[in-house]
C-alpha cells in the first residue's frame, strides 16, 4: 500500500478509536505538526504576478479575484479572463509605453505595441500574436500556477464556512498584499486548526460568539 494509503487508514482508526475515548482529546490535539508541513513555502510561479502590486497597491479586492472563499469550500484561482479585463490593453509598465509613445511622436510614426516579457508568456499561452491577435499557429491553454498550499487530502477545509463568519484571509494567509510571490505562511498543523477553534469558541471572532467544533469527524470524514 502506498504512503498516502497507510495515512489514510492510520488517521481513519486514530479518528474511531479517540472518538470512543474522548478523554484523550485535549491533551492529544495540542502538538500535532507532521515533519512535511511547508510552513515558508514560496514557489516560483510561471508567470511573475504580483500580490504586492495588484492587491496592495492598485487595491483590487481579494474576494475580486477569490470569490469562491465567500460561497464554497474553495477560494478558487482566477483564470486569464480576469487578467485580460485590464491586461487587453495594459500589456507593459506604463512608463515603457509612455516612452514608445514620446519616441514615436519624435520620430513622427504611430507607436508600437509594447508588450512586457512577463505579460507576453501569458498572451504567448492564451494563444495570442504579437498584436493580441488570435495565433492559428498556437493552442489557447489555461493558465497553470504552483499549488502554495496543500491540506492532506484526509482533512476536509472549507472557506466559506471561514470567511462568512468573519475569519479575515490575513489570519490565516499572513499580509498577502505584501508579498511578491504568494508564501505559505501558517502550519497548516492540527494543532493550528483547533487552537482557533478552541479560541473562537471562547472569545468569538470579532467580539461575535462562535461554535467551532473540535470534534475529530468535523475536520475529518
Ligand atoms: C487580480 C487577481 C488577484 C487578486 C486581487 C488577489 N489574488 Fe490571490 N491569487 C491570484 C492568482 C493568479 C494566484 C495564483 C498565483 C500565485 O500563487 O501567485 C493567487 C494565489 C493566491 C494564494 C495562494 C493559493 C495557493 O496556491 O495555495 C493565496 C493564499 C491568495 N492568492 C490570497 C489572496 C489574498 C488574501 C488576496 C487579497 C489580499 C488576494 N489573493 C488577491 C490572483 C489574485
Ligand atoms: C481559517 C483559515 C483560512 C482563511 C480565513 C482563509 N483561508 Fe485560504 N486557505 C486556507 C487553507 C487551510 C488552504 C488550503 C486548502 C486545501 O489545501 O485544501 C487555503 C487555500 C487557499 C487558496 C488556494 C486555492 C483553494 O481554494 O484551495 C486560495 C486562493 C486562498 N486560500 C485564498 C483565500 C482568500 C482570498 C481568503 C479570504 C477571503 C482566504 N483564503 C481565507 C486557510 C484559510
Ligand atoms: C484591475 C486591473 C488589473 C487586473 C485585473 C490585473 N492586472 Fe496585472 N497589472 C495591472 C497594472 C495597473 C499593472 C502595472 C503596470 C505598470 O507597471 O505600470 C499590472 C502589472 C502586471 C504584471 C507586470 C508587468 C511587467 O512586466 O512589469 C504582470 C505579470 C501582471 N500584471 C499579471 C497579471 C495577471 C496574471 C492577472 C490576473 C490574475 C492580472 N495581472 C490582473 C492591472 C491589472
Ligand atoms: C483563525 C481561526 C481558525 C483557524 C486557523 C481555523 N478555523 Fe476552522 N473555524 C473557525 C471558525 C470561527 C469557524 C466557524 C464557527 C461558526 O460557524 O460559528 C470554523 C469552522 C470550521 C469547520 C466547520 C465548517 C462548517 O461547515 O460548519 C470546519 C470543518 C473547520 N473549521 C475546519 C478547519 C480546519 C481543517 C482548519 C485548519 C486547516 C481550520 N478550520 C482552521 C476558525 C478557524
Ligand atoms: C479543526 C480541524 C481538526 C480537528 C477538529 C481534528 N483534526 Fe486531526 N488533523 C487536522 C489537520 C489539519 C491535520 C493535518 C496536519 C498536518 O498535515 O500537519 C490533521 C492530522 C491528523 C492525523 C494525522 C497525523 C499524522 O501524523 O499523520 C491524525 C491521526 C488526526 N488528525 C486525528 C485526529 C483526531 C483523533 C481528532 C479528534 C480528537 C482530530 N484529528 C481532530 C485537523 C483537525
Amino acid at each position: 500500500m502506498n504512503w498516502f494509503g497507510n495515512r489514510l487508514v492510520t488517521v481513519v482508526l486514530t479518528v474511531a478509536v479517540l472518538m470512543a475515548a474522548s478523554v484523550f482529546v485535549t491533551s492529544f490535539t495540542n502538538n500535532i505538526k507532521l515533519p512535511d508541513n511547508n510552513q515558508g513555502y514560496e514557489p516560483v510561479q510561471p508567470i511573475a504576478y504580483s500580490h504586492r502590486l495588484h492587491a496592495g497597491e492598485l487595491g483590487i479586492a481579494c474576494l475580486h479575484c477569490h470569490h469562491g472563499a465567500e460561497r464554497s469550500k474553495s477560494a478558487g484561482i482566477p483564470s486569464a479572463n480576469v487578467c485580460m479585463n485590464c491586461h487587453a490593453r495594459l500589456t507593459a509598465p506604463w512608463v515603457n509605453v509612455k516612452a514608445e509613445d514620446d519616441l514615436a511622436t519624435k520620430e513622427k510614426r504611430k507607436p508600437r505595441l509594447i508588450i512586457s516579457p512577463e505579460l507576453k508568456k501569458m498572451y504567448d499561452r492564451i494563444g495570442l500574436d504579437d498584436n493580441l491577435r488570435p495565433d492559428s499557429t498556437k493552442t489557447p491553454l489555461p493558465l497553470t500556477w504552483m499549488k502554495v498550499h496543500n491540506l492532506p487530502g484526509f482533512v476536509s477545509f472549507n472557506h466559506s464556512a471561514h470567511v462568512r463568519s468573519g475569519v479575515q484571509c490575513q489570519t490565516c494567509h499572513g499580509a498577502v498584499e505584501t508579498m511578491e510571490r504568494v508564501r505559505q505562511v501558517s502550519d497548516l498543523s492540527m494543532g493550528w486548526c483547533v487552537n482557533c477553534h478552541r479560541d473562537a469558541n471562547r472569545n468569538g471572532i470579532n467580539g461575535t460568539p462562535r461554535n467551532a467544533s473540535t470534534n475529530c469527524i468535523v475536520c475529518h470524514h
